[in-house]
This record gives structure tokens, C-alpha cells and sequence, in this order.
């Protein structure tokens, strides 16, 4: 049974996760438009949340999250193939957003390439809602869907009159 540890990632890990940026999420498309400055840039910035999965001391996912005032937008998700449907995703986006939720941020979204009908069944799961399609997002040709969730706990009203 897989057993993965969760950290934040540093800046040794930048690389690393430019390059699973590079192959399981924008795969197909031309251009690279994690590099590793870029994600080593989000690692250092205070508004962003970079969290990494290890299994036996081997980055195996990791995602970023960029928060706003009341805001956070999930900027990539990625699992290696050999470990998906092992939980590392949804343990990745609890993380993200348990850091969300105590930063005051009530709602997360996401942009995925529409043609993503796995990562749409992931996302719909643990919670999110389809939302608008928006044609040309990935360089000009694919087309993304944007989702969203509410991230904010529904504790049930107590009638308490007296
Ligand atoms: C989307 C992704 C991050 C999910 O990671 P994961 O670790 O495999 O997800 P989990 O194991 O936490 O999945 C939780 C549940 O989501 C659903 N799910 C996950 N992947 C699914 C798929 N491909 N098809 C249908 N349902 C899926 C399942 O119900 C799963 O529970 P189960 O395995 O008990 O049935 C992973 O598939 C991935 O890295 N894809 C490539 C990169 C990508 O597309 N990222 C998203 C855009 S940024």
C-alpha cells in the first residue's frame, strides 16, 4: 500500500515539479509556461501555497495555489500515473485548502482544458461545480472550463429561541 508523506515545497523542489507541470499537466501543448523560475517564484511568494506529496522520499504530486483576499485559485494539480487513485490528489487539495479556509477564503476556483473528462470527474467529487466554458484559453487553440467550490464549512443553524 502506498504511503505518502505531505510537505511544502522548497526551492530544491522547483524543478521537480516544473518538469511533472511540464508532462502530466500541459502535456500536448506548446510551451512551457511552468518553468522552473516561475514555480520556484510562487515557492518564495507569501500568497501562494505549494504543497508536495513524497513516496519513499520521491516527489510524486504536488500543487499550487495562489490566494486573493477572498479567493484562492487552484493554479495545478498533478499526480504521477503510477500513483493516481491512490488519495494523493484529494489529500493535495485538502491541504490547499485547509491553508484557504484560514486565510479567510471562502471560494476556490480552477481553470482545466475542457477535453480533461478525468481530472472533471476528480474535481466534481471532491466538490467543485462546472462553470463557464472559455474557448482559445490554452494558447489561443484549447478550449478550458472554469469550476469553482465554496470551501466554507456549513455548520447547521441552532434554532435557539428561548
Ligand atoms: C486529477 C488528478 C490530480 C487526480 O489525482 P489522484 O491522486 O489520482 O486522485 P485521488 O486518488 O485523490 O481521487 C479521488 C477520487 O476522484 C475520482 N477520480 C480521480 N481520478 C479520476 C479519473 N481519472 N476518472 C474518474 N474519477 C476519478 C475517483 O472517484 C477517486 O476516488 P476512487 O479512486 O476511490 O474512485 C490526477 O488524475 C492527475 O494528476 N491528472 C493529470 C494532471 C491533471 O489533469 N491535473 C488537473 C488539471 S491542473
Amino acid at each position: 500500500m502506498v504511503k505518502p508523506t505531505f510537505r511544502l515545497a522548497t526551492a530544491a523542489d522547483s524543478y521537480e515539479i516544473a518538469v511533472m507541470s511540464r508532462y502530466l499537466v500541459e502535456v500536448g501543448l506548446r510551451g512551457w509556461s511552468w518553468p522552473p523560475e516561475r514555480v520556484a517564484k510562487a515557492i518564495r511568494a507569501r500568497s501562494t501555497c505549494v504543497v508536495v506529496a513524497e513516496v519513499h522520499g520521491h516527489l510524486v504530486g504536488f500543487g499550487i495555489m495562489e490566494f486573493g483576499d477572498v479567493q484562492a485559485h487552484l493554479s495545478l494539480l498533478a499526480v504521477k500515473p503510477a500513483f493516481h487513485r491512490c488519495g494523493i490528489g484529494r489529500a493535495l487539495l485538502d491541504w490547499l485548502e485547509e491553508s484557504a479556509l484560514a486565510a479567510g477564503i471562502t471560494t476556490v476556483t480552477l481553470e482545466l482544458r475542457a477535453n480533461n473528462y478525468g481530472a472533471r470527474s476528480f474535481y466534481r467529487l471532491v466538490g467543485f461545480e462546472e462553470g463557464a466554458y472559455i474557448p482559445g484559453y490554452y494558447r489561443g487553440i484549447e478550449t478550458a472550463l472554469r469550476m469553482s467550490r465554496d470551501i466554507r464549512r456549513h455548520v447547521p443553524e441552532v434554532s435557539g429561541k428561548q
